[in-house]
């Protein structure tokens, strides 16, 4: 049953930050205390590390039910970690089969050709395609995410887009060239050229794919929690992947710094440390303002099973409920002044060194150190060029504008201050 007060539309949320500064806990604390508050949750581990079932300290309930399907913890709560052996054998078929034989023929052992053809984002993929499904049969009022470590959260964001423009600029392409070329080829070369499955395969996952690009870009529905530690090295990474989520076009709506040693701990061991986080903790929202930062104590032990992650749960929201959107700001817009077309991105703690753009055909593709993304110009603004480019108060702002009737198919420019 649907609680009063609890939204209309579904929430996904992600919980992501770097290695071992509590994204498991944070996510199973947040999942208890949604299904308390009667919103039907699922935590699903996005990480193929899995450690929510320990968070949970459900080990041995677990061994009655096949990995990688739902699991019911309480009322309104159920986990899920995802099994990739499983989801390939499922979804993967013919991708796979292509691939390893592809890695066999290039000199590899049968069985490490198979290992390596899971290649990156087989996972991610496989949850998003469980994120999709629950969406479309409105399983759940809330998924959380319990992602992986920083860098592979943000493959498992770029996935949906990059697989779209993949689908939309290459695959039809390369299923016509292949075609073309297989009966030609296909009984003398060393290469395996891929079969009509291999692409129906990639086609059917592109079906159900369908709509989750739009679904994560919608900060009603989609929003990012940045789980920190009171540490100059692990805050610079949470500066690091809050531009690099803006740059994917997600919301991040709080950043939550955990393990904060409390104060009623008076050993002089612990003097320099508390001193340190002190810098950190007064700081921290000059960092990230407007975006509201929670707080979090570092416990007297792990926080291992139901009991001590409510605790966790009560620490982190108080009376606030997790489900809201508690920062929404478009990722990107785009504006007219003084004749010309301007396209704001969020892109917080960059330089303008750090950003080059060049746009093709209908795209404005920006690179930010090794990441790139391709933002979509609508129509109109697709007929402009890039004029100019500048960096101010977190934002990018790019000037697109005609440039006297030549149209140049591509420009390169780098941002300034
Ligand atoms: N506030 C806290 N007080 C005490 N222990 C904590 C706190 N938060 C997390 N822990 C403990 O720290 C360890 C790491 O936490 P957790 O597994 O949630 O981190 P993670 O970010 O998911 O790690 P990974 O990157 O490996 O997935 C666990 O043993 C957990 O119980
Ligand atoms: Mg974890």
């Amino acid at each position: 049953m649907r609680a009063a007060g609890a939204p209309s539309i579904m929430r996904l949320i992600l919980y992501s930050g770097k290695g071992g500064v509590g994204k498991t806990s944070i996510s199973a604390a947040t999942g208890l205390e949604l299904a308390r508050r009667g919103h039907r949750t699922l935590v699903m581990s996005v990480d193929p590390a899995h450690s929510l079932t320990d968070a949970f300290d459900l080990e041995k309930r677990l061994m009655d039910h096949e990995a990688g399907k739902l699991v019911s913890v309480s009322k309104n709560l159920w986990i899920q970690e995802v099994d990739v052996q499983e989801e390939i054998a499922r979804h993967w078929e013919s991708v796979y089969a292509y691939v390893s034989a592809l890695l066999n023929v290039s000199g590899l052992e049968q069985t490490l050709a198979e290992e390596l053809a899971i290649f990156p984002g087989m996972e991610e993929v496989s949850s998003l395609l469980y994120v999709n499904q629950y969406v479309r049969e409105r399983t759940f009022d809330v998924i959380l995410l319990d992602c992986a470590p920083t860098g592979e959260s943000l493959r498992f964001v770029s996935i949906p887009t990059t697989l779209e423009w993949y689908m939309t600029k290459l695959f039809k392409l390369e299923r016509r060239v292949a075609k073309m070329v297989r009966p030609m080829i296909s009984t003398f070369a060393s290469v395996p050229i891929p079969q009509e499955d291999y692409f129906e395969n990639l086609q059917a996952l592109h079906r159900k794919l369908a709509g989750i690009d739009r679904l994560m870009a919608d900060p009603k529905v989609t929003t990012v929690r940045l789980v920190t530690n009171p540490e100059k090295v692990v805050i610079k990474e949470t500066q690091r992947a809050f531009t690099y989520f803006c740059l994917f076009g997600l919301t991040v709506d709080a950043v939550i710094m955990n393990r904060i040693l409390p104060t009623e701990i008076h050993d002089t061991f612990f003097d320099t440390w508390k001193n340190t986080q002190e810098r950190w903790v007064q700081n921290i929202e000059e960092f990230f303002a407007p975006v509201p930062v929670w707080r979090v104590p570092l416990f007297e032990d792990e926080v291992l099973g139901i009991e001590r992650l409510k605790r966790l749960g009560r620490e982190l929201y108080g009376p606030r409920d997790p489900v809201r959107v508690y920062f929404q700001e478009a990722p990107y817009r785009f504006r007219k002044a003084d004749g010309n077309y301007q396209l704001h991105l969020r892109l917080p703690f960059v330089s303008s060194d750090d950003i080059h753009l060049f746009k093709k055909q209908d795209e404005l593709i920006i690179r930010v150190g090794g990441l790139k993304r391709h933002v979509s110009l609508p129509p109109r603004i697709a007929r402009c060029e890039p004029l100019s480019a500048r960096v101010r108060d977190g934002e990018l702002i790019v000037i697109m504008g005609r440039t006297n009737g030549q149209r140049e198919t591509k420009s390169e420019i780098t941002a300034a201050t």
